[in-house]
């Protein structure tokens, strides 16, 4: 079973984008980090990032055509974009919503999630961590 790890916009520049915020991993790092618990954790893993929301909805209509799990980061879009809402809802394997940043402890904007009430759970403020634990949590519902 494919597990989908979808980034959104600016993800793109992790490592060189507001490092005391995001830290020092770059995405290409983060793809690599993502391939290697896939192998440990016996699951097949593609990670994929755009700065175009209509892209992130195309990917997420497969998602839920394919019945694929999905790890989600929709960065600035998860404060206001219904559709990638709508798409998500369209999913019928677990969604998680990740944030590399505890938005929770920033601007009052990103405190609030349109997704958080239709994904299965949230992760948020772990850093780049919080990656290969969502992937771990995935691979436990998979093979569950
Ligand atoms: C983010 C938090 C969002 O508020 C922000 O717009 C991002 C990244 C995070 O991973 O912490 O681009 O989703």
């Amino acid at each position: 079973m494919k597990v989908l790890v979808l980034n959104g916009p600016n993800l793109g520049r992790l490592g060189k984008r507001e490092p005391a915020i995001y830290g020092s991993t770059t995405h290409a790092d983060l793809v690599a980090m993502c391939e290697r618990a896939g192998v440990e954790l016996g699951i097949d893993v593609e990670v994929r990032q755009t700065d175009h929301e209509g892209e992130l909805v195309g990917w997420l209509h497969e998602a839920a055509d394919e019945g694929y799990p999905v790890v989600l980061n929709a960065a600035a879009w998860t404060h206001y974009s219904i559709a990638v809402r709508d798409a998500c809802g369209q999913l019928t394997a677990p969604l998680l919503e990740l944030h590399i940043s505890n938005v929770h402890a920033r601007e009052e904007f990103r405190a609030h999630s349109v997704i958080s009430a239709v994904a299965t759970g949230v992760i948020a403020g772990l850093g780049v961590d919080g990656y290969p634990l969502a992937l771990r949590w995935m691979a436990a519902k998979i093979k569950a």
